[in-house]
């Protein structure tokens, strides 16, 4: 092995005050691998060579100093129990805690001054976390011992420019938790499993369709029978309780906020049809549309998963204040004649806009996920800790459990070894969020097939799940040995309707289901929870999961019936407590007013 040997020598460098620093020399037996795939991604094939002068915003996220103190913060504010407790921290104080250290800059500075990059091109994130930069390609490349090439999606025909492995001087590895654009592909989609188009004009009112008949819910309450298999807002709100609730925290800041991602774009017009029909003291009522990072809406292309986010959200929540985000891209297209401003993976772009402010909404939902082993793992961690920060602000975050049962396809890993396992979500496997499942059916209300559950391979189970958890794995004893991480985090947390969702797109009714239609449901409920106690002047709720599994657990309608069938297995069952299709069930507002009167 030889030591490399630099043309340029770029003497001295000052920043933040500190001495000039000699440059290490960064010998190639030390250069290792950071992450690498063993094989191209499953639905990507290789197109060919990336374009040398093709622009990279590289973007590197550096080792955050304190991050053990803000996961032990964030537990100990989210844990009823702690004194502690709904104590959320403001932007500066979690900023500080996941600043990177000094030695870190140096660190990484010294690495990118050899690399001839000029630092003060370099932009940071407020918590100085994250850095940006624009560099051509070959550079980029050379930086990360790695060629990249074009590769295009199987299905979407659409092209990235992405490695399959990339490599840092080994003395970098404790500094640098993830550089991206690497090894990121985009697999991200949303989950709406089931929509198909009803006949135009009919009205689904469901109260007014039953004619008066009704079940009894599990709380004794009088559900319209049409609310089986045609699930408005009506429905939900007798179902989970929240009808006669109303909100007075509007006007004190309370927000729920929806992220949109996949060019899904709120349709104002469909929104005014659907409160027409379904609810309709809130004709009138808008939804607030935030761009990130350059993110349209466009009126002349409604999307289906944006209107049934929004339309149900607000439907629930009304009069609170809805934001909608919407966030471009998922990867960059190559155009040949004109090369488009590379676009960054966005989720990290949309949680580093909302919390480079200094309020945010206090819950929100997503519909979207890949599968877990398609993240690699240094990314998947680091947007993980993302949402832990999130959590710590106080903010409730919901996301879908995914459609796919135990996994969608052919469920084969993607380490070179092409075993089948289970194929939980990402997103929804990260602790510090809460997955939602979904259910059909009422009175009573059963796990749907589709509902994806299961246990990650990347996060093992937090302590909050350390009493919820075992007795499911122990009542399936060795059924499924092998096809999934029994120690892992087990999804998904809780569970709400996701089948047979009256949404307006286009003008029509179509009926639409998903965990697409679960996460913004129970994210509507825990807004009218987060208005309840922001009205008697307590704070948010912040990070739910560590609250539902504790003195949570009674407020949840036990789901015991179904499975998810997947990768050829029947799947797991909804058994009673917590299940790998339902979680602790769905919602009961009453009940968890009750509780939280009592916080
Ligand atoms: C709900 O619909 C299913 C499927 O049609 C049916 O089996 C079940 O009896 C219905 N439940 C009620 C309460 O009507
Ligand atoms: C909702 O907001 C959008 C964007 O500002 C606007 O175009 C639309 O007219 C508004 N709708 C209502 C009913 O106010
Ligand atoms: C490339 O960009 C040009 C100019 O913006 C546009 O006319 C063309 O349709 C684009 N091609 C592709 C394949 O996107
Ligand atoms: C695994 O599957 C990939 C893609 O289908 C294939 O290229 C590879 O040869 C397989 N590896 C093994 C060990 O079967
Ligand atoms: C699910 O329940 C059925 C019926 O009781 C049983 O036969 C099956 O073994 C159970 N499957 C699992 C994975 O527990």
């Amino acid at each position: 092995m030889h030591t490399l040997i630099f043309g340029i020598c770029i003497a001295t460098i000052l920043f933040a005050g500190h001495p000039a620093t000699a440059y290490p020399l960064y010998d190639r037996a030390d250069i290792t691998v950071k992450h690498e795939w063993t094989q191209v991604p499953h639905n990507w094939e290789l197109q060919g060579e990336a374009p040398s002068g093709h622009p990279i915003n590289l973007r590197i996220g550096l080792k955050q100093g304190k991050l053990d103190e803000l996961i032990t913060t964030l537990y100990e504010v989210s844990d009823p129990f702690h004194a502690r407790y709904g104590q959320h921290l403001t932007k500066e104080e979690t900023e500080a805690l996941v600043a990177p250290s000094e030695e870190t800059f140096q660190a990484v500075h010294n690495w990118l001054a050899f690399h001839g990059v000029d630092i003060s091109s370099i932009a940071y994130s407020p918590a100085r976390d994250w850095l940006s930069l624009q560099l051509p390609l070959a550079r980029v490349e050379a930086m990360l011992s790695t060629k990249y090439h074009a590769y295009q999606h199987v299905e979407r025909r659409d092209t990235t420019i992405r490695t399959l492995s990339y490599s840092l001087p080994r003395a970098l590895h404790d500094h640098i938790d993830v550089i991206h654009p690497t090894t990121l592909f985009g697999n991200m989609h949303d989950f709406r499993a089931t929509s198909h188009i009803t006949s135009s004009g009919a009205t689904f009112d469901s109260i007014a369709a039953s004619n008066g008949a009704t079940v009894k819910g599990s709380a004794g309450q009088d559900i319209p029978i049409s609310c089986n298999t045609t699930v408005t807002p009506a429905c939900l709100q007798v179902l989970y309780r929240t009808d006669g609730y109303v909100p007075k925290a509007a006007d004190k800041g309370n927000r729920i906020g929806i992220a949109g991602y996949l060019e899904q774009f709120v349709n104002f017009a469909d929104l005014q049809t659907f409160f027409s029909m379904f609810r309709i003291d809130a004709v009138g009522a808008n939804v607030t549309v935030i761009s990130v990072d350059g993110g349209l809406n466009d009126q002349s292309t409604p999307g289906v998963e944006a209107n049934l986010d929004t339309q149900y959200t607000e439907g629930l929540t009304f009069p609170t204040p809805n934001v909608y985000y919407t966030t471009p891209g998922t990867a960059p297209t190559i155009n040949d004649s004109v090369t488009p401003p590379q676009r960054d993976e966005p989720y990290i772009d949309w949680l580093q806009f909302v919390l480079s402010h200094d309020d945010m909404p206090q819950t929100f939902t997503t519909s979207y996920g890949g599968d877990e082993q398609t993240f690699p793992i240094d990314f998947a961690t680091r947007a993980c800790n993302l949402f832990a920060q999130l959590g710590a602000r106080g903010a409730s975050v919901m996301f879908s459990s995914g459609d796919g049962g135990v996994g969608a396809g052919t469920c084969e890993t993607n380490d070179g070894t092409n075993r089948t396992i289970f194929q939980p979500v990402f997103p929804a496997t990260c602790p510090f969020v809460t997955g939602v499942g979904a259910t059909f059916h009422i009175a009573p209300e059963r796990g749907i097939d589709f509902s994806q559950g299961g246990f990650s391979v990347y996060f093992p189970r937090p302590a909050y799940q350390a009493a919820a958890v075992p007795p499911f794995l122990k009542n399936l004893g060795s059924t499924y040995a092998g096809l999934f991480n029994p120690a892992g985090r087990g999804v998904p947390d809780v569970s709400a309707q996701g089948e047979g969702f009256q949404v307006v797109v286009g003008g029509s009714v179509e009926s639409v289901g998903g965990t697409s239609a679960s996460s913004p449901t129970f994210a509507g409920i825990i807004s009218l929870l987060n208005d309840f106690r922001i009205s008697q002047g307590k704070p948010s709720l912040g990070f739910l999961n560590p609250l539902l599994y504790s003195v949570g657990l009674p407020a949840f309608t036990d789901i015991t019936l179904g499975n998810n069938p997947g990768c050829g297995t029947p799947g797991f069952n909804a058994t009673e407590g917590w299940d790998a299709i339902t979680g602790l069930g769905t919602p009961d507002f009453v009940k968890f007013q009750e509780f939280l009167g009592k916080l």
